[in-house]
């Protein structure tokens, strides 16, 4: 496994769509396990391939409940809405904002072996989840928060 580089804000490449995964071999396998070593590193709760330089549409997400990975991830489901948490990005450091997400999501895609998942998700993992499928789709927390601040701002209150 190794650490990749994580592209950060303005790079072109976030604002891109990424694409689907066909093959289900080492190298995503590869990338995978490179995306996780990566994230946890960091420290963050989530990755998606684009961060590291890779329009492919895989992320990784795990906010302390352990490693969630999925490939070609489809949410096919969003009921409710949630505003807190503020959310970061690791690609756009030092900022956080105040995102309007679903609370309770399903998402469907593909394990690192091509085997169906689905998996059914509420609050923060939600949350989580939703700005990894974003990323996949070039869209940044900041495009669509209603709200982008520094976290001292908000400590001065
Ligand atoms: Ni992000």
């Amino acid at each position: 496994m190794a650490i990749r580089k994580i592209v950060k804000y303005p790079d072109p490449i976030l604002k891109k769509k990424a694409k689907p995964v066909t093959k289900f071999h080492a190298r995503l396998h590869k990338l995978l396990d490179d995306m996780a070593e990566t994230m946890y590193d960091a420290p963050g709760v989530g990755l998606a391939a684009p961060q590291v330089g890779i329009l492919k549409r895989v992320i990784v997400v795990d906010i302390g409940e352990g490693l969630i990975e999925i490939v070609n991830p489809e949410i096919i489901e969003k009921v409710g809405e949630q505003i807190s948490p503020p959310e970061g990005c690791l690609s756009i450091p030092g900022l956080i904002g105040d995102v309007r997400r679903a609370n309770l999501i399903t998402v469907v895609g593909q394990d690192r072996h091509g085997n169906p998942l689905k998996i059914e998700a509420e609050g923060y993992l939600a949350r989580a989840l939703q700005h990894e499928v974003d990323h996949l789709n070039g869209i940044l927390f900041i495009d669509i928060a209603e709200r982008v601040y520094r976290p001292e701002e908000e400590e001065r209150g």
